[in-house]
């Protein structure tokens, strides 16, 4: 369906003429309960939407295009198993990662299978392998136990783990170490390594495919480091690697067991969703079974809500619909994301694969172009650092930003006054956003008229403002959930394949073909562009010297 063509989207256009220029000074003068009534609680998650260029007929006419687009039977098809996955043939059924035991979900492409207790059965053998690593009953071939745990993926392999790791320290097992590395930069694993003892170290090859070039490479680099370390034996990999895949066949060609070794998962789970699947091993490690059943728990609880709630009252919709406002009728191409929490710093890169690898296409479902905006540009850092970087723009550039603000009322990690400090800064920056300071209200502090255009804020900064208790296992499983949907939300919307990635092939397939020109002991015939061609040219001269 083309979603222009919709009755809501026409009445969306018509609508936007009248609100494009309205202050949210004046929303919020007119409604002195605004604050309240666009407010939901979801999942765990607290939603603040006032602070959006947005009047009730605005909301109204959003959730009737949810409507209009069967936004509520595309969520049904997913949860239910269909093969929405269409140019991979694939169900798309990260829901059934988190369902709990005894909950039955069929793949519809395999009538009658449920796959809820392959699930559970390889969430048991990740639990028992975290206890051992974990208890220290995992030893290596020396017989010492593990003190290191080293992640080697990329993507959704890396960039889920990674952030929640970081995320979730306060309620990780400081005894370990648990690192990832994911560049095809020999500088990463270099690094990575260059402290670590083999004898107590255990790495996690996490590759759905496993066939992804950087991943293969780091993994053989360290095998190699591990060999090295340990006298050449290579009955140590048994010891001191392990896999999350689903190509067992792989695996097992690189030298892992892949009976005993191997934690698999299934082609129903896309990467970017794949945090909560084995390929969480690593964090499941760090924060440890329990602390893993409680992320789940939360995926579960916003899933539930996305599934039930209104989409008046439904954070993952609101969250979509919003940000289909603002991109398709204000013209926004960014999204910035401002998580005030510094365990948070990596959810914008993590949301960056999900949002941009999920929704940057250009063509709908049937393979036909787009003339309609589709996935935004994501971005962001924690707070307050961003504050004395690219704040300004916000402020008084411009180009219109929506942002989320993500903050929690409660800090891990208590000190004095930071955390009141830090959420004054957090409530703060969204009241100046929306509001801003007028002309008037700077020439009455007495500042010179030359300055006065300099030293105003227009305001009209469009934020919403996501508040939870405290950054825990399950606050985390919500958070996440609550993007996952937001970006099917969109999806929906805009009539993509949000499950597929097809972008990513054509680099990989010509850096596949360069490898080895730049390698040539002789000039290799270059048959690329002019540039292309020179620069690799410029690169082998460089390379000799
Ligand atoms: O970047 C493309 C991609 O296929 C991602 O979708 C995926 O998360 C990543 O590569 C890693 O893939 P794999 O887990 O198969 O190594």
């Amino acid at each position: 369906m083309n979603p222009t063509k919709t009755k809501a989207w026409q009445a969306l256009q018509a609508h936007f003429e009248t609100v494009r220029t309205v202050h949210l000074r004046d929303l919020f003068a007119a409604d002195p309960a605004r604050g309240e009534r666009f407010a939901v609680e979801g999942g765990g998650l607290f939603l603040d939407f006032s602070k959006n260029r947005i009047t009730d007929e605005t909301l109204g006419l959003l959730t009737g295009l949810a409507d209009e687009v069967g936004l509520r039977a595309r969520i049904e098809a997913m949860f239910g198993g269909q093969r929405i996955n269409t140019t991979e043939g694939r169900a798309v059924l990260h829901a059934a990662l988190r369902a709990p035991e005894g909950s039955h979900i069929h793949d519809a492409g395999e009538p009658g299978h449920d796959v809820v207790p392959d699930v559970q059965a390889v969430l048991q053998r990740c639990e028992v392998f975290a206890e051992q690593v974990r208890s220290g009953s995992w030893r290596g071939h020396l017989g010492r136990s593990i003190r290191n745990v080293v992640n080697i993926g990329i993507g959704g392999s890396d960039l889920g783990p990674a952030m929640a790791c970081e995320a979730l320290r306060p309620d990780s097992e400081r005894r370990l170490t648990v690192r990832f590395v994911s560049n095809i930069d020999g500088t990463h694993v270099v690094e990575a390594l260059r402290d670590l003892d083999p004898a107590e170290t255990l790495f996690i090859i996490c590759s759905k495919t496993f066939t992804t070039q950087e991943t293969l490479t780091n993994a053989n680099t360290a095998r190699q480091w591990l060999l090295d370390g340990l006298g050449g034996d290579e009955a140590a990999i048994t010891r001191h690697f392990v896999a999350v895949s689903t190509a067992a066949d792989k695996v097992a060609a690189f030298g892992i067991d892949a009976e005993r070794n191997m934690f698999g998962f299934w082609d129903w789970v896309g990467g970017r969703y794949s945090v909560d699947s084995a390929v969480g091993l690593a964090l499941m490690v760090a924060i440890g079974p329990q602390g893993f059943r409680e992320l789940l728990a939360g995926f579960h609880a916003m899933d539930q809500h996305f599934r039930t709630a209104p989409f008046e009252q439904n954070l993952p919709a609101l969250l979509g619909l919003l940000g289909v406002w603002y991109g398709n009728f204000f013209g926004c191409d960014s999204h910035a994301v401002l998580p005030y929490d510094q365990n948070l710093a990596r959810f914008p890169a993590y949301l960056q694969q999900l949002d941009m690898e999920s929704n940057g296409k250009r063509v709908t479902l049937d393979g036909e172009v787009v003339d309609w905006q589709t996935g935004p540009i994501v971005w962001g850092e924690p707070g307050t650092n961003g504050q004395h970087a690219f704040y300004q723009l916000l402020h008084q550039g411009t180009r219109l930003v929506p942002a989320d603000f993500l903050g929690f009322c409660r800090s891990r990690n208590p000190r004095g006054e930071h955390h009141d400090l830090l959420m004054a800064n957090f409530f703060a920056q969204t009241e100046a956003l929306a509001f801003g300071k007028t002309g008037d209200e700077v020439r009455a502090e007495g500042v010179a008229d030359e300055l006065v255009t300099h030293k105003t804020f227009p305001g009209n900064r469009p934020t919403n403002t996501i508040l939870a208790d405290a950054l825990d296992p399950r606050t985390l499983g919500a958070l996440i959930a609550l993007y996952e949907h937001k970006v099917f939300t969109q999806g929906v919307v805009w009539g993509i394949n949000s499950f597929d990635q097809w972008g990513v092939e054509l680099g990989k397939v010509l850096a596949k073909r360069i490898a080895p020109e730049l390698q040539a002991d002789a000039e290799p015939q270059l048959a690329h562009d002019s540039s292309t061609n020179a620069l690799i040219r410029r690169y082998r001269r460089g390379r000799r010297t």
